[in-house]
């Protein structure tokens, strides 16, 4: 694992999109590998200023609510109106705002889209996932990981747990409506990436970051598996 502590958030975030700008620049078809949340956003505001052409990209995302999978119109293929996010709480509609409206990919998957064991198939039908881009839970979570996980566990569906689907709830009009599972990339299919950033931003992340990076490899940690990736770098922040 190479380490390394970034000076700011913006910094960590240009040092990836650079990377990821000047692999695209080199590599027209690069597949990649992307995350939602708080953590990745300032990489995709970075890639909306770019001027290198992604169209021949093709992105996988790590993981989607069951039920809130995006919806495609094979008939409007390439224009308007083509992916439909089903939901504002679901990751295809967070991928919507924070990249895809301005930058255009080849094509965009997200698991659960078909069936989840089809996923990984699928990845490596286009060549495999050249960079992914990861958060980190506080618990050590990567993607819907979450502690428990196995190594070797490929796409999957995950149950949430009460509490999550009580924090999510604020979000919908009724528990009701709240997803109760979710679709993930699991830890092998996460390992089969080409190359990986782990990315870290803020002090609360700290205690795992270090854990995760230092300490035993165990299933209680998801991302301490990470350590045995041969191509990973850890960008950190406080
Ligand atoms: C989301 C995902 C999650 C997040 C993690 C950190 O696609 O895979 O594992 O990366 O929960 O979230 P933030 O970046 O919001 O702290």
């Amino acid at each position: 694992m190479e380490i390394i502590k970034c000076k700011s958030y913006r910094d960590l975030s240009l040092q990836v999109g650079i990377d990821i700008e000047y692999q695209v620049s080199r590599n027209s078809k690069l597949v990649l590998g992307l995350a939602t949340g708080s953590t990745p956003k300032g990489v995709y505001e970075y890639l909306k200023s770019s001027t290198v052409d992604f169209s021949e990209v093709r992105t996988f995302n790590l993981d989607e609510y069951v039920g809130l999978e995006p919806e495609f119109n094979s008939r409007l293929k390439g224009k308007k109106g083509y992916g439909v996010p089903k939901h504002k709480q679901s990751y295809y509609y967070f991928m919507n705002e924070h990249l895809f409206n301005e930058v255009k990919f080849k094509r965009s998957f997200f698991p659960g889209e078909s069936q989840s064991d089809t996923y990984d198939s699928l990845i490596d039908a286009c060549g495999g996932i050249d960079i992914q881009i990861l958060g980190i839970g506080t618990n050590g979570h990567i993607a819907f990981n979450e502690p428990g996980t196995s190594r070797d566990s490929l796409t999957h569906v995950v149950d949430l747990t009460e509490n999550t689907i009580k924090d999510n709830s604020r979000f919908f009009d009724s528990i009701d409506e709240v997803p109760k599972q979710a679709t993930t990339m699991g830890i092998e299919s996460i390992m089969r990436a080409k190359q990986i950033y782990l990315l870290a931003n803020g002090k609360h992340k700290k205690d795992i970051l270090e854990k995760a990076c230092y300490g035993d490899i165990t299933s209680d940690i998801p991302a301490s598996y990470l350590q045995e990736h041969k191509n990973i770098k850890v960008l950190y922040c406080d």
